[in-house]
């Protein structure tokens, strides 16, 4: 080792970026609110606490959480709301009042660290809110600076499918309709104010979509033999995820920008989901979010192929199942906790506990695709007001759906609500499914492999 060798290790030693408190290596939670049936905010800090998060992420400002937050050694993003990004983006009065509202009252005491800016907006259907992104960023900045908020940063959380192209990591390349308009001038904000690129990654939207391509092992992060070697850029990799990361990072270097830090605002694994989805169950999450903590809580830090021994700060999705999320049952099975506030499986995010500490998982039934018939029926404790709407709503759409319930009909006895909605609900979902119809309505729907049908009374399967 050369004299070169040694004054280059004491200048990264000494460098603020490593010494500064920001660069501990540290786990957080994103502490999501959609459900009627969630613990209160403080009580939800407690548990928090509990779980050993050392930082949090709100998709608000929720008043009640910033006050329950207060005095505790958590750092947290507050989340700007996507519906009036385009207002603050003309307005630097608006920027100021929200800043001074939202924030300023509980900052410092509250440390408040990350103001994101919209949620995931480039995956919408494109609209001007695209094009307002940067703009109000940099109004947001302003007010931060204006107010004296020094620790704060401003970023905003981007989807995957920002980039066009993932694979191999080095060909990661930005969206071709943002990458001029958007993306540019997001690095070039995100480089002059020492920002993060903010990124949702999951490993399980990449394996559902190619379950026989993609090991499982591969994507939850476990050890295995299985290695990729990117043939351009001759990294080698060891699991799912730090390919997604370093494709971000490649795509990033393609437009001039190498050296911006990475902040991993999601990534999660579901522990349940619908009869029809894959890999959700409390296994593969347990064993996803496990190795998650130990992989970014890990001293020294390891980083990613690309950037070997970068801090790379995380939060996990999400604190709790949230029953009102829309979408397929997955998307209201990501929760470390049940929201009667008990675990789903043990973790521990401080990364203290060890992964052979914990005791066994219940095995995985699910890992392999469903082979079967499966039906919609009516969920336990479904609103009987909102039930009989969804019943008419799902007779209505197509022909002939509910005839064998109408008086006379087939399945018209036992003449009940449940009972006919759960047939309607069937009926529905096997003609609509192919035309991407759910098996939803609001969370009165569940799927299941059970068959409803009753003497004479045959009710609509779908067959996978
Ligand atoms: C544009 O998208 C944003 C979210 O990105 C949404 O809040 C807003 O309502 C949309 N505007 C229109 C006109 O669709
Ligand atoms: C944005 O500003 C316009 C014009 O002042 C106003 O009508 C509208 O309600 C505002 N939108 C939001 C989401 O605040
Ligand atoms: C900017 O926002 C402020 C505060 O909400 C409002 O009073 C003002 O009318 C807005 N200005 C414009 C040009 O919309
Ligand atoms: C690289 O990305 C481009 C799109 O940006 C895509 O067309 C091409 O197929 C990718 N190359 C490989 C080897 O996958
Ligand atoms: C490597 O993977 C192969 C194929 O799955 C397996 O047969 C073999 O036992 C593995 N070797 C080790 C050392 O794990
Ligand atoms: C910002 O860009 C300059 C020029 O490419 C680079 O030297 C610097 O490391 C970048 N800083 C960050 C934080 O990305
Ligand atoms: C909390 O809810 C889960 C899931 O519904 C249940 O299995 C568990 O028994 C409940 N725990 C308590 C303490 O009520
Ligand atoms: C039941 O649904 C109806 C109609 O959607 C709604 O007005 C009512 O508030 C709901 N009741 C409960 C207890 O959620
Ligand atoms: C119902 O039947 C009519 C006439 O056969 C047809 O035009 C229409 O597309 C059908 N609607 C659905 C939803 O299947």
């Amino acid at each position: 080792m050369g004299f070169f060798t040694f004054i280059l290790l004491s200048l990264v030693a000494l460098s603020p970026s490593f010494t500064s408190g920001e660069m501990e290596p540290k786990i957080g939670i994103c502490y999501g609110q959609l459900g009627n049936n969630l613990p209160t905010q403080s009580k939800s800090v407690h548990l928090i606490k509990k779980l050993g998060a050392k930082r949090v992420k709100i998709y608000d400002a929720n008043t009640k959480i910033l006050k329950a937050l207060k005095g505790t050694d958590i750092q947290v993003s507050v989340m700007v709301p996507n519906e009036i990004i385009s207002n603050i983006s003309t307005n630097q009065t608006l920027a100021d009042e929200w800043v001074k509202t939202n924030v300023v009252p509980f900052y410092p005491k509250t440390l408040i660290r990350y103001l994101l800016v919209g949620n995931e907006i480039l995956s919408n259907p494109p609209n001007t809110t695209w094009f307002n992104l940067v703009p109000a960023m940099r109004k947001i900045r302003w007010s931060v600076k204006k107010f004296g908020l020094k620790k704060i940063k401003v970023g905003t959380p981007l989807a995957m499918d920002a980039l066009e192209s993932s694979f191999p990591p080095s060909n990661g390349t930005f969206r071709s309709d943002v990458s001029e308009e958007v993306i540019l001038p997001l690095l070039r904000f995100l480089n002059r104010t020492k920002s993060f690129f903010f990124v949702d990654v999951y490993t399980y939207f990449a394996w559902i979509n190619q379950p026989a391509q993609i090991n499982l092992q591969y994507a939850l992060l476990e050890p295995t033999n299985i290695t990729y070697t990117d043939p351009v850029s001759g990294l080698t990799y060891t699991n799912l995820l730090d390919q997604m990361l370093d494709s971000v990072i490649f795509a990033m270097e393609k437009l001039g920008y190498p050296n911006i830090r990475l902040f991993i605002a999601e990534t999660g694994w579901p522990n349940g989901g619908d009869v029809d989805q894959i890999g959700a169950n409390i296994y593969n999450a347990a064993t996803f979010n496990r190795n998650v903590v130990k992989k970014f809580m890990a001293k020294p830090p390891i980083g990613t192929p690309a950037r070997p021994g970068v801090v790379i700060p995380t939060l996990i999705f999400a604190l709790y199942n949230e029953n009102q999320k829309p979408g397929p049952g997955t998307e209201r099975h990501f929760g470390l906790l049940y929201p009667n506030g008990s675990y789903v499986y043990p973790i521990d995010l401080s990364g203290k506990t060890l992964k052979s500490e914990y005791p066994p998982l219940p095995k995985p039934t699910n890992n392999e695709p469903y082979k079967g018939e499966i039906w919609c029926v009516v969920a336990k404790g479904a609103n009987r007001t909102a039930l009989a709407g969804a019943l008419s709503y799902a007779c209505s759409q197509g022909n002939g759906t509910c005839d064998p319930i109408q008086p006379g009909g087939k399945c018209y006895k036992p003449n009940n609500l449940v009972t006919h909605a759960s047939y309607a609900f069937s009926s529905y979902w096997s003609q609509f499914r192919k035309n991407g119809g759910t098996c939803y309505f609001n969370g009165l729907a569940v799927q299941t492999a059970h068959n409803p049908s009753h003497g004479s009374c045959k009710f609509p399967s779908v067959t996978l």
